[in-house]
C-alpha cells in the first residue's frame, strides 16, 4: 500500500531572505519552510538580534521539551500574548510555580483516570450528533467543520459543566473562536524585540470582543452548573471547585476557576474538531482505508454503540487518528524561550532565545519516516518500526509541558469516529479544493463541504480484517 498524498503548502526550493520568511509566517506559520527544513535536524536564524532554534530531530526535541533543567518550560512570549485575552495566564500559558500549582489543580480533572466517567458522554454526544445526521436527505451538503466544532463543543460542555451549552452560546462559542483566530496577530514584534512580558499587548477590537464574548458565556455556565452533593465529584468543573493545595486551602479562585474552564474548553474543542475534519477528508480521499475501517467497526462493534472497553480492540481506528495528527498536527508549531545560557552539541544557546518544535516538520521529517507526505495508517499499527522515536512523534507535545488532556482528546477522538463511520460515509463536495488553514490550530479550510451517504454495511465474510497488524514496506529499511 503506497497511500496517497494530500495537500501542503508549496515549498521553496531556495532558501529565502529572512524578512521574507517572516513575512510568510504572518500569513500562516506553515509557509516559507523549505524543502531542506524536512531534512535538517537543528539549525537556527537570527530575527531582530534574537536566536530562533529549530528543534527538528529526536535529540533536540528531547533537549528542549524534556530537559531535567527546565530551562525550556517556559512558553515563548509571542505565543502566550496570543491567547492570554481568551484564557487568562491559565496552565496553558503560565509559567514557574504559578504553571505547576495550576497543573496540579488541572491534570486530575482531565485525566485517563477519569474516562470511566467522560467516556459515556463522549459516545452520547457523538449518538446525538448522529442522530442529527441521519435526519438529512441522502446525499445532503454540509459544512463538515461547523459540525464537528459543534460535536466537540458540545462534549466539552457535557463534560465540564453537566448539561451542553444552550444553542445560542455554543454557535457564538464556536463563531467567536474563529474571530478571534482570523483577528489575533501572527508575529508579535514586541516579543520578537525582546521587551518584557509584562508591558501590556494591543489587542484588534475583533479580538477583544471575540474574548468578551466567550467570557460571559462561560460566566453564566459556570454560574448555572451545579455544585455535586459531596462525594459525587462528577463535572470537570466540580474537581477543577474541590482541587486543594498542599495547605488543604482551593487552588483555583473564581478568576482561576474561569481561566481553567476557558482553557480547558479552548484547547479541547478547537483542536479536536479540526482534527476530526482531517479525519473525514482523508477517510473521503482513501476508499482502501475506509474500506478497513469500516471491517474493523463491524467486526468489533456491529450495530452497537462503542464504550470506553472498546477503544483498545480499533487499533485501525486509532492509527488514522494518530496518522491524521502526523500529517496535520492541530497544534503544528510550539516554542519556548530559553531563560538562561545553555548549549546543545556545543552549539551556545544565549539567554532569551527562542526554541521553536514544529510537529509540521517532524512529522513530515525524511530521516523519520518513510514516505513522509502519504497518507498510511499502517505505520501505527502495534508491531509496525514507526514512530522511531517517541520524541519523533509529538502531536500533543511531550515533556512536563505535555497536552494534559491527551487520554480525552486520542479516546474521545476513537469513539466518534467509530460512532459516524458506524453509518455514514463522507464525500468530498465535488470540485472543492482543501487549504490549509493555520492561525492558532491548523484547520482544513474555513469551511469543509461534505455530502453524507448511508453506508451499505459489508457482510462480515466480504470485509477485510485489520486484526493481522502490518506496516508497510519500507524503501529506508524502517521495517
Ligand atoms: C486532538 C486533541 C488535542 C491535541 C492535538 C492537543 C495538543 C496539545 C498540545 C500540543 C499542547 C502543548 C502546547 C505547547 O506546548 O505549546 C497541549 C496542551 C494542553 N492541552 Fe491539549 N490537545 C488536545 C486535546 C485536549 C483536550 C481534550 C484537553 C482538555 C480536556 C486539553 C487540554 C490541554 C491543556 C490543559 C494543556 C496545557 C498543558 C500545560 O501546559 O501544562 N487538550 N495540547
Amino acid at each position: 500500500m503506497s497511500g496517497f498524498i494530500p495537500p501542503y503548502p508549496p515549498r521553496p526550493t531556495t532558501i529565502l531572505p529572512i524578512w521574507q520568511r517572516v513575512m510568510s509566517w504572518r500569513k500562516s506559520i506553515l509557509e516559507g519552510w523549505e524543502e531542506r527544513a524536512f531534512e535538517c535536524d537543528f539549525d537556527f536564524l537570527s530575527v531582530l538580534g534574537r536566536k530562533i532554534f529549530l528543534c527538528n530531530s529526536p535529540e533536540s526535541v528531547q533537549f528542549a521539551f524534556s530537559n531535567p533543567n527546565g530551562n525550556f518550560d517556559h512558553k515563548n512570549a509571542q505565543f502566550r500574548h496570543s491567547l492570554i485575552p481568551l484564557i487568562g495566564d491559565s496552565v496553558f500559558v503560565a509559567g514557574g510555580e504559578r504553571w505547576r500549582r495550576r497543573r496540579r489543580a488541572v491534570t486530575p480533572a482531565i485525566h485517563m483516570a477519569r474516562l470511566p466517567e467522560l467516556a459515556p458522554a463522549m459516545v452520547e454526544i457523538a449518538l446525538e450528533t448522529r442522530a442529527r445526521l441521519a435526519e438529512q436527505p441522502p446525499a445532503a451538503e454540509f459544512d463538515m467543520l461547523s459540525t464537528m466544532a459543534r460535536l466537540s463543543l458540545d462534549i466539552m460542555g457535557r463534560t465540564i459543566f453537566g448539561s451542553k451549552l444552550p444553542p445560542e452560546d455554543a454557535s457564538d462559542v464556536i463563531s467567536s473562536f474563529a474571530a478571534y483566530q482570523r483577528h489575533i496577530v501572527k508575529v508579535d514584534v514586541m516579543s520578537m524585540l525582546g521587551l518584557p512580558d509584562w508591558l501590556p499587548r494591543w489587542y484588534a477590537r475583533p479580538v477583544r470582543r471575540a474574548a468578551r464574548k466567550v467570557h460571559a458565556i462561560l460566566d453564566r455556565a459556570i454560574a448555572r452548573s451545579p455544585r455535586a452533593p459531596t462525594g459525587a465529584a462528577v463535572t470537570i468543573l466540580d474537581r477543577l471547585r474541590k482541587a486543594r493545595g498542599e495547605n488543604g486551602v482551593a487552588v483555583l479562585d473564581l478568576q482561576g476557576l474561569h481561566e481553567e474552564v476557558a482553557t480547558i474548553l479552548t484547547a479541547g474543542q478547537e483542536t479536536t474538531a479540526n482534527m476530526l475534519s482531517w479525519v473525514w477528508y482523508l477517510l473521503s480521499q482513501a476508499p482502501e482505508v475506509e474500506a478497513r475501517l469500516h471491517a474493523e467497526i463491524d467486526r468489533v462493534l456491529g450495530e452497537r454503540p462503542p464504550s470506553l472497553a472498546d477503544v483498545g480492540q480499533l487499533v485501525y481506528t486509532r492509527a488514522i487518528v494518530e496518522e491524521t495528527m502526523r500529517l496535520y498536527p492541530p497544534v503544528p508549531v510550539m516554542a519556548r524561550d530559553a531563560l538562561a545560557d545553555d548549549n546543545f552539541n556545543g552549539v551556545r544557546i544565549p539567554k532569551g532565545s527562542i526554541m521553536m518544535v514544529a510537529p509540521w516538520l517532524l512529522h513530515r521529517h525524511k530521516k523519520l519516516w518513510c514516505q513522509p507526505d502519504h497518507f498510511m495508517p499502517e505505520r501505527f499499527l502495534p508491531g509496525g518500526d514507526e514512530p522511531v522515536s517517541k520524541y519523533a512523534y509529538i502531536p500533543f507535545s511531550i515533556g512536563p509541558r505535555i497536552c494534559a488532556g491527551m487520554a480525552f482528546g486520542l479516546t474521545e477522538a476513537i469513539l466518534c469516529v467509530a460512532v459516524l463511520a458506524q453509518q455514514f460515509q463522507f464525500r468530498l463536495k465535488p470540485g472543492h479544493q482543501v487549504s490549509l488553514n493555520c492561525r492558532l490550530s491548523l484547520r482544513p479550510g474555513e469551511t469543509l463541504p461534505m455530502t453524507l451517504h448511508r453506508r451499505v454495511s459489508a457482510p462480515q465474510s466480504a470485509t477485510r480484517d485489520t486484526a493481522p497488524a502490518s506496516a508497510p514496506a519500507c524503501p529506508f529499511g524502517h521495517g
